[in-house]
């Protein structure tokens, strides 16, 4: 079962997912604040990341991330999907 460490406000708390999930799923499963003001669609970055480790265990950036002009260590929570352990720190 991947990993997923959150960073929020310097404190750190890991969290089991789902193979396939995405890090928006895994955080509101284990009540990680993360916000997601479009539903986890895609259009509002309220759910924008940083990944700090672990970048080649997410699915790679998709066309509706490229839309919204994220890239670099950056993801939409709602929209990388786990596959191996990773740390993630929360922007909003
Ligand atoms: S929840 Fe709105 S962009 Fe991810």
């Amino acid at each position: 079962m991947p990993k997923i460490t959150f960073i929020m406000s310097g404190q750190e708390k890991t969290v089991d997912a789902k193979a396939d999930e995405t890090i928006l799923q895994a955080a509101q499963a284990n009540g990680i604040p993360m916000e997601s003001a479009c539903g986890g669609n895609g259009f509002c970055m309220t759910c924008k990341c940083k990944v700090r480790k672990g970048a080649e265990n997410l699915s790679p950036l998709n066309e509706r991330e490229e839309a919204m002009g994220v890239g670099g260590e950056e993801r939409l929570g709602c929209q990388a999907t786990i596959k191996g352990d990773a740390t993630v720190e929360l922007e909003n």
